[in-house]
């Protein structure tokens, strides 16, 4: 039997009548049509499915909808206002963080959790931080990189978080749908 729902997505509220074993994943993919949280394992180790849960980067494959119920969601799309880029977004496109782009929006709303608790990591931090994401082409040099470039720019330090042209797709938003 379906449960109401209610929460805020992206700043909008919605209400929905979901299954109570709905995937948070799979409530904002198919009931909400957010397509930039991926889903790419089935075994909660890959974090491709990251989104932040009132604030804290959570992967949505492992909560249910039901249980995000009453809460705030933020999924990649709404990290930044429509034609600009975060400046961890902006990072990931300096320094080359991404290959395909399949991983690149749970690696950057775990980025984003983490240089919030830690505005200046250490290689390490971002290691440990970054732990629960995996990338199988691009390799995790230049994504440490993004994340430093971005920890600077967020910091007010030389990288900045650039707009670009209006109607560009945020990076990560859209890859491997
Ligand atoms: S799809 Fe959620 S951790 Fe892999
Ligand atoms: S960029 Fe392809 S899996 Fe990470």
């Amino acid at each position: 039997m379906k449960q109401s729902i209610a929460m805020t997505v992206n700043g909008v509220a919605r209400r929905d009548e979901v299954e109570p074993r709905l995937l948070l994943v799979h409530y904002l993919r198919e009931v909400a049509e957010l397509t930039g949280t991926h889903v790419a394992c089935d075994t909660s180790q890959c974090g491709a499915c990251i989104v932040h849960l009132d604030g804290k980067a959570v992967k949505s494959c492992s909560v249910f909808a039901v249980q995000a119920s009453g809460h705030s969601v933020m999924t990649i799309e709404g990290l930044a206002p429509h034609g600009s880029m975060h400046p961890m977004q902006q990072g990931f496109w300096d320094e080359h963080g991404l290959q395909c782009g399949f991983c690149t929006p749970g690696f950057i709303m775990a980025a984003v959790a983490l240089i919030e608790d830690n505005p200046d990591p250490s290689d390490a931090d971002i290691e440990k931080g970054l732990e629960g994401n995996l990338c199988r082409c691009t390799g995790y040099h230049n994504i440490r990189k993004a994340v430093k470039s971005a920890a600077r720019a967020m910091r007010g330090g030389a990288t900045s978080a650039a707009a670009v042209a209006p109607n560009a797709a945020p990076v990560g938003a859209g890859a491997g749908r």
